[in-house]
Parts: C-alpha cells; sequence; structure tokens
C-alpha cells in the first residue's frame, strides 16, 4: 500500500504551504465567515494553515483529518502558537459527530482528493447533515488541466537542519470516463549525501464541471448557492486556473 500525507509529504506541506502563507483564501474565508457566531468544521484541515489564522480571529473553529502525521504538525502548530483546538482523526466520507456546525469549510481543493464519486457524494451528504438550519458550506474546487502521463516534474526543499527533500511527481493514470487522475508522488530526504528516508505517495484528483458541481449540490438539498473565482465573491470563472469556491446553505 502506499502512503497518504505521511511522514515527509506532511513535513513538506508544513515548509511549503507555512502557516501564514495565504492564497487569498486565508482572508476570502474569514470575510465570509464574518457574521458566523457558532461552530465551524475544517474537514482535512491539514496543518492548520486556514484554521489557526481563523482561530486567532476569534472564529470558533474544529477541524479533523484522515492523516495522524498532518494531525500531529497541527497541534504543535496550535501549541506553538498558545491556541487550543479540538482537533481529531475522521474522513470526510464517513465522519460522525454529536453536534451541528454554523459553516463547514473545504477550501484548496481538498475535496477534490475523494477521487471516487459515491465518496464524494457520502462527504456531501455527510455535510449537509451535521450543518445546522441556515448554515452553510464554503467549499473550494478546481479544474484539471495537466493529463500528461508520466512526465516528471521536480521539487526540492532545504529543512531547517540543512537536510534536502526531494519530491519527483508524475500523474500515471487519467480516468476520463470517471474524471480522475492518480499520481505518484516520490518524497526523498537527503543528509549529507545519504538517503535517509523515503515515500511513495498516491495521490488522486478529482475534477467537476463549474455546473456539474452546482448541480450536485442542488441535488443534494443546498439552497443559494453562490460561485467565486480566484476569491472574488460572485465573480463567475472565465479561466481554467481559477480556483472555484461554492457557497450553499442549508434552509
Ligand atoms: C491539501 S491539504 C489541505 C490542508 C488545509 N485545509 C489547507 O488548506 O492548508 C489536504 C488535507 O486533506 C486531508 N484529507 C485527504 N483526504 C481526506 C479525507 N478523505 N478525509 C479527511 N481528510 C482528508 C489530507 O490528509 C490533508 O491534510
Amino acid at each position: 500500500m502506499l502512503g497518504y500525507y505521511s511522514k515527509l509529504s506532511s513535513e513538506v506541506y508544513d515548509m511549503d504551504k507555512y502557516i501564514g502563507l495565504s492564497f487569498g483564501d486565508v482572508e476570502f474565508y474569514r470575510e465570509r465567515l464574518a457574521d458566523c457566531q457558532g461552530n465551524i468544521l475544517e474537514p482535512g484541515v491539514g496543518t492548520g494553515r486556514i484554521l489557526i489564522p481563523l482561530l486567532e480571529a476569534g472564529y470558533q473553529v474544529e477541524g479533523f483529518d484522515v492523516s495522524d502525521e498532518m494531525l500531529k504538525i497541527c497541534h504543535r502548530n496550535c501549541e506553538e502558537r498558545g491556541l487550543h483546538a479540538n482537533l481529531f482523526k475522521g474522513q470526510m466520507e464517513s465522519f460522525s459527530l454529536e453536534k451541528e456546525y454554523e459553516a463547514i469549510i473545504v477550501p484548496t481543493g481538498t475535496f477534490l482528493l475523494l477521487h471516487k464519486r459515491e465518496e464524494s457524494i457520502k462527504a456531501l451528504k455527510n455535510f449537509y447533515q451535521y450543518l445546522s438550519i441556515g448554515g452553510r458550506l464554503v467549499i473550494d474546487i478546481f479544474l484539471q488541466t495537466e493529463f500528461t502521463l508520466d512526465r516528471i516534474s521536480t521539487r526540492t526543499w532545504e529543512t531547517r537542519n540543512g537536510d534536502v527533500i526531494t519530491l519527483e511527481s508524475k500523474i500515471v493514470e487519467v480516468d476520463y470516463i470517471n474524471q480522475y487522475t492518480i499520481a505518484h508522488h516520490r518524497y526523498e530526504k537527503w543528509r549529507n549525501g545519504e538517503l535517509v528516508r523515503t515515500e511513495l505517495e498516491r495521490f488522486p484528483l478529482r475534477w467537476y464541471g463549474v455546473e456539474e458541481f452546482r448541480t450536485i449540490l442542488e441535488q443534494l438539498g443546498f439552497k443559494n448557492v453562490v460561485i467565486s473565482a480566484d476569491y472574488h465573491y460572485e465573480k463567475y470563472p472565465t479561466e481554467s486556473s481559477e480556483m472555484i469556491t461554492f457557497e450553499a446553505i442549508k434552509l
């Protein structure tokens, strides 16, 4: 079985998309949630890149993640800032909780990691179930534009203690019918020229059409769907590179 947000992958995420980095999403989510008085849930919370600035702004945010390594880093990132957050292990497609939330947020295309259609529908049904009446889902997707098989791209990072982590990525499968790609991510950690750890991650990514995703939300009962591009509220997407945010209400 291949890895998934395991040790090196999580370490790289925390270095590459460090707390304090925003793609416009941190400000957008802070703004969209400004009138939220109650609890907010972030499935796929990761290292806390979104959760932490929201907690610092006084929002009541909780998060869960499927990856122990990501959760460990998220706990550490919170502790370093004197923040306490309710963080727990769970899966978007199967989580079960005791309470409801005024908002559920899934930024950064995390939802696309659910590449199987049935699982993505289960997750959206779950989000609907755990929203209070009047509560809202805010969720990002992006379009898939790269379908070249076996083309390797490489990135490198240097850790604080001078280790070097390399990542080689390549798409190994494109399923046009079911709308997903599978990539392999090969991580290697090098110390003084010697390989100290390696990891191979299977990284799926689903894609949706813009109006297809609106229809899915509406079919599941969500109302008042608003679509925004690149974190400009109500700006309909015009470019394939744009991040696309859906905001929808449970009435
Ligand atoms: C791209 S990161 C996003 C982290 C954070 N939300 C952010 O914006 O920086 C995706 C996260 O989703 C988690 N994840 C992937 N599939 C999941 C699932 N089925 N249920 C819960 N978490 C999942 C991964 O472990 C990872 O931490």
